[in-house]
């Protein structure tokens, strides 16, 4: 005999279908380009400038977005950079990496449909990005590229999520995060939340293990592996805010670093924040000229 489902039953069966839905959309996104790690074992290997150039060349959609950052005024403002090969020869091989790995990543974040929210969330991942660089610079950290690349993409389950949200929804993540923290409000309506999702396509991408944990774990950084480059994209993020933005957020949320206990585990003090705030600051306007660009 069938029974009739509860309505209990009826939820449940749905929230399950959504997570499926949302978790099969992760799994079909095109793979990551793997030139940054082949550009990477290159220069490790002192291979030749033409080599480099025919990996990077291979993508003429890939080629131009690396030459258009190049020229940006974060990356390569000091430079009159022409083609590829003054690229390789004039960023030096820190810069060109990140170089590589943004405009890899940029193709994730530039869909059509919601363009101000893409666009506020590439700024976000950006700035994560550059701030992550200075926070492992300032604490002596080391592992630039893979903070950089973890810090870049540890919002982009946010990118599949965000489409979701307007199908199930009628409504956009952001507004869904202002009546709630993020993540309870996205598993409490999607079934899932942006850093699990993140993680499943960080693991399909064949990202090494401490760049998965790191996205999979960036809002409670120590329930994971590699604790600590996860706490470096943790307190990235929180300090990856629009100034204008964190003028209302402070109001009603004062965030105070002695007080956190992963800027504590990480050592970075009020003081150290705020060195680090001053110097990112600088960088301000260079990023929002190069998205402008
Ligand atoms: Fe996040
Ligand atoms: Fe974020």
């Amino acid at each position: 005999m069938i029974r009739e489902l509860s309505k209990n039953e009826v939820s449940a069966l749905h929230y399950e279908l959504v997570m499926k839905d949302i978790i099969a959309a992760a799994e079909k996104l095109p793979p990551f380009p793997d030139v940054a790690w082949k550009l990477n074992a290159m220069i490790k290997q002192m291979a030749p400038v033409a080599d480099m150039e025919k990996i990077i060349g291979m993508d003429q959609a890939l080629a131009a977005t690396i030459l258009r950052l190049s020229r940006s005024a974060y990356y390569g403002r000091r430079f009159d950079v022409r083609s590829l090969k003054d690229a390789i020869l004039l960023l030096g091989n820190k810069r060109l990496l990140q170089v590589v790995i943004s405009a890899c990543a940029l193709r994730y974040f530039e869909k059509g449909g919601a363009a101000l929210e893409e666009r506020e969330l590439w700024e976000h991942s950006i700035a994560t990005a550059i701030i992550s660089e200075i926070i492992a610079r300032k604490l002596k950290k080391g592992r630039v590229l893979t903070l950089y690349t973890a810090s870049l993409l540890h919002d982009i389950g946010k990118t599949i999520l965000n489409v979701y949200a307007r199908i199930y929804m009628q409504s956009n993540l952001r507004r869904m995060r202002s009546e709630g923290r993020c993540i309870q409000v996205e598993r409490m309506a999607l079934g899932i939340d942006h850093q699990e999702l993140g993680g499943i396509v960080a693991r399909n991408w064949k990202f090494p293990p401490e760049i998965i944990a790191a996205i999979a774990h960036h809002h409670d950084p120590e329930s994971g592996p590699f604790w600590e480059i996860a706490s470096v994209v943790y307190a990235a993020d929180k300090l990856a805010v629009d100034p204008v933005k964190e003028k209302s957020q402070a109001r009603e949320n004062p965030f105070d670093p002695d007080s956190d206990m992963v800027f504590k585990n990480l050592g970075m003090t009020a003081k150290i924040v705020e060195e680090i705030k001053a110097e990112f600051a600088g960088h301000i306007v260079d990023v929002k000229k190069m998205l402008e660009e």
